[in-house]
């Protein structure tokens, strides 16, 4: 073994619907990111349906692994751990991912570290932006969640503020499917938004009693769905790209206020967004702009680092690994496994 930057580790993600294999060297080093996408499968039922998840995962993953390894130009004989995210996500699709890290773990004798799925999206942000170091303030936005997490050390977080009804990326989910534009929402809403008025419907701007940072997206959902009954009974026009263009304003001005609130609170210098909502370049501009104004940094990763993959799991490893974690053989999939002090 070399130098603690040399450390080579083979991860492994299968919490949703992406079969993802990665080699990351040193934490920031991505020498392969493999990912075999379910979506054509699941877009047939309009969603991710587990059953289905879990089976196509078993059929992938060994080819998914020896992608990323051939991709790397790495033999498993070279790894110096295996990592893979024991939670949150689909209890069968995470099986699949941990049963195989096991068992290449044990036959190679290589320590088994497990991953949180939010600490890997976090962890995305450290692959691009070789700088960025803790403590930051992150907003992670994905399919099933909605944090505002403060970064304070690897390893070390604390949730200030969460949704209390749908996660973001499930809000662009559901209106998507609502308007007519089917699956996965979030990039043909924003595709469709591109070529529509922003201002055409104003939407509701849900504030949440109690915390300044929680989010809530349900009361945003009924009043795209009551905006397109109102359409059906007085017989006008719906106009996709429009009311995708306005809901996805609603959106994005929400997660702009209530992060900007939580960074001017915390008096933080740096921020970052991550998880699949990430990707959005509305979010990602507006975010910036904010940033800019108030003199903090802002980072966010690439999409194709934004949605699910293997190769943030690897980064967050990495620092869990330096930190002494191991895992051993009891480790098993933890569905609702929780991030610092918050449940999901
Ligand atoms: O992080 P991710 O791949 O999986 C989870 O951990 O949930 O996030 C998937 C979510 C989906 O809800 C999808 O609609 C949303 O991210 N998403 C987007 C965009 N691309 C993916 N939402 C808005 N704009 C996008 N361009
Ligand atoms: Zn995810």
């Amino acid at each position: 073994m070399g130098s603690m930057q040399d450390i080579k580790i083979l991860a492994i993600e299968s919490s949703c619907d992406e079969t993802a294999a990665a080699v990351v060297v040193g934490g920031r080093d991505v020498r392969s990111n493999i990912i075999s996408s379910q979506v054509d499968i699941h877009t047939l039922y309009g969603g991710v349906v587990p059953e289905i998840a879990s089976r196509k995962h078993i059929e992938r993953i060994n080819q998914v692994i020896v992608q990323a390894l051939q991709e790397a130009g790495m033999a498993l004989d070279d790894m110096d751990a295996v990592a893979v995210t024991y939670g949150p996500g689909l209890v069968g699709a995470l099986l699949v991912g941990v049963a195989e890290a096991k068992a290449i773990a044990f036959a190679k004798k290589l320590p088994l570290i497990g991953v949180h799925h939010i600490e890997g999206h976090i962890s995305a942000n450290y692959i691009e932006n070789k700088e960025l170091e803790p403590p930051f303030l992150c907003l992670v936005v994905s399919g099933g969640h909605t944090h505002l997490v403060k970064v304070q050390d690897y390893g070390v977080y604390e949730v200030i503020g969460r949704t209390r009804d749908d996660a973001a990326g499930e809000a662009f989910d559901k209106v998507a499917r609502a308007v007519g534009l089917g699956y996965p929402g979030g990039p043909k809403i924003e595709k469709a938004a591109r070529t529509g008025n922003p201002d055409a419907v104003l939407f509701p701007r849900a504030k949440v009693s109690g915390s300044a940072y929680d989010f809530s997206f349900s009361g945003l959902k009924s009043a795209v769905l009551n905006y397109l009954n109102g359409c059906k009974m007085k017989n006008q026009p719906v106009v996709q790209e429009d009311i995708a263009a306005s809901f996805q304003k609603a959106v994005v001005s929400v997660l702009v206020d209530n992060a900007m609130r939580a960074v001017e609170q915390f008096h933080v210098d740096k921020f970052a967004i991550a998880g699949g909502v990430a990707s959005n370049a509305v979010l990602t501009s507006s975010m910036e702009a904010a940033c800019l104004e108030r003199s903090i940094r802002f980072f966010h990763p690439s999409p194709i680092f934004c949605t699910d993959n293997a190769a943030m799991i690897g980064s967050a490893a990495y620092y869990a690994y330096l930190s002494g974690k191991r895992d051993n053989w009891t480790l098993n999939a933890v569905p609702n496994l929780v991030l610092g002090n918050i449940p999901k």
